[in-house]
């Protein structure tokens, strides 16, 4: 009978998480999505870190009012599920992480969104929890901190870049939901053996973008998009640099298909099929205009990486773009192109 009841409590408290998302296209402010949010389970970040990564509606709120911020899509912090190496642990914490997300911004669905934080160690698993999340607590898409560490020595590193995924990538193209890769820092042994020489590297000035390019680039070559043509990928900091190196990337890897390599195209077609870029923590002005050659600008999307990026410099930097771009390009990269790619309109 006690057990009767918990099973009847758990279920109506998840119930009270449900929501319709209210969001309406009545503004013209930024719509931004690589920003960090965390549980106290998750963090031992410490200070004024920790208390901005906890809040959704004191600081972080008040700074979207006064810096022209309509609506945040919150994910969380790195390296979140990917950090735990024990399947079970991994996927319980991410059911709870997903429900607390839903239940803190119930009240606020016009300004806050979510992506679903997954357990990778499981194809199918992951696959059920994103579905749960996307239909039941309105969430807009999946958001992975690169590999899922694994193994009791954390020794093993899962890449969703093989066909045991494909299980995953079908239900991401099913539920039609975009999924964001964003960086961790590695594991050791590996941290020490490729930094140990200049520590300062690690972290975002080299490790995020090394690691995490690495795995977008082995989604293209194994063929993931050849498989789905409909996935839709987005990898923040102006694209972990790869938009800046497609021409060399293209006709390297050309050479490399004698061993087997099966993608069907080139990582040039893919980020005008398949791959977005967001802007997050990297506001150069004169790199945006080169991606945008090389890209275009629907591909392209504006975000900050809140809490480690400051809201104020992203805002100050976006609207400024209209010195080098026409009023529904800057729009287009503020809001527009975001609407579109998360079905905010819908
Ligand atoms: C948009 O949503 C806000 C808040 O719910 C509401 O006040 C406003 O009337 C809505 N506008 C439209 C056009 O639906
Ligand atoms: C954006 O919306 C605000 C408030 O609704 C309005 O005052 C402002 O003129 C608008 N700006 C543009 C560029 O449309
Ligand atoms: C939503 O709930 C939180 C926590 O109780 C509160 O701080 C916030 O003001 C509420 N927001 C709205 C729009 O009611
Ligand atoms: C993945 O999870 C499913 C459902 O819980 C289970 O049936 C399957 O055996 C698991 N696969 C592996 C490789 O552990
Ligand atoms: C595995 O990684 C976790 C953090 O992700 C760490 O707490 C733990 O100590 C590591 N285990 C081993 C055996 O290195
Ligand atoms: C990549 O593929 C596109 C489309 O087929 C083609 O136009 C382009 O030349 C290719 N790039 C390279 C460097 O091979």
């Amino acid at each position: 009978m006690a057990k009767l009841f918990h099973l009847f409590i758990v279920a109506f408290v998840v119930s009270s998480f449900v929501y319709a998302r209210v969001w309406n296209d009545t503004g013209n402010g930024t719509i931004v999505f690589e920003e960090a949010w965390t549980i106290p389970e998750l963090t031992t970040d410490t200070g004024t870190l920790r208390a901005n990564l906890l809040d959704i509606h004191n600081q972080r709120l008040t700074q979207m009012d006064q810096n022209g911020i309509d609506f945040m899509v919150l994910s969380c912090a790195s390296p979140c599920i990917q950090g735990i190496s024990d399947p079970t642990v991994a996927n319980a914490m991410a059911i709870n992480a997903n429900n607390q997300l839903a239940a803190q911004i119930s009240n606020n669905t016009l300004r806050f969104g979510a992506f679903a934080a997954l357990s990778m160690h499981n194809a199918s698993e992951a696959a059920a929890e994103l579905k749960r999340t996307v239909e039941e607590l309105g969430f807009l898409g999946g958001l992975v901190n690169d590999y899922q560490q694994s193994g009791e020595n954390n020794d093993t590193l899962i890449y969703y870049d093989q066909p045991d995924f494909d299980i995953f990538w079908q239900m991401v193209t099913e539920l039609d939901v975009p999924v964001y890769f964003h960086p961790r820092t590695n594991v050791e042994p590996i941290s020490t053996l490729l930094y140990g020489h200049a520590p300062w590297l690690l972290g975002p000035g080299q490790e995020f973008a090394v690691t995490l390019s690495n795995h977008i680039l082995g989604l293209c070559t194994n063929g993931v998009f050849d498989r789905f043509p409909d996935l839709k990928i987005i990898v923040g900091h102006l694209g972990e640099r790869i938009p800046s190196d497609l021409v060399r990337i293209d006709t390297q890897l050309l050479r490399q298909v004698p061993l087997g390599m099966p993608m069907l195209r080139n990582v040039s077609t893919y980020f005008h099929t398949n791959l977005y870029e967001t802007t997050s923590g990297n506001f150069a002005t004169t790199l945006l205009q080169f991606h945008i050659q090389e890209i275009g600008l629907d591909r392209i999307l504006f975000s900050i990486d809140y809490p480690f990026v400051d809201i104020p410099s992203g805002a100050t930097w976006v609207n400024g773009l209209d010195e080098v771009l026409t009023p529904e390009e800057l729009l287009n990269l503020k809001r527009g192109a975001a609407i579109k790619l998360l079905k905010l309109n819908d």
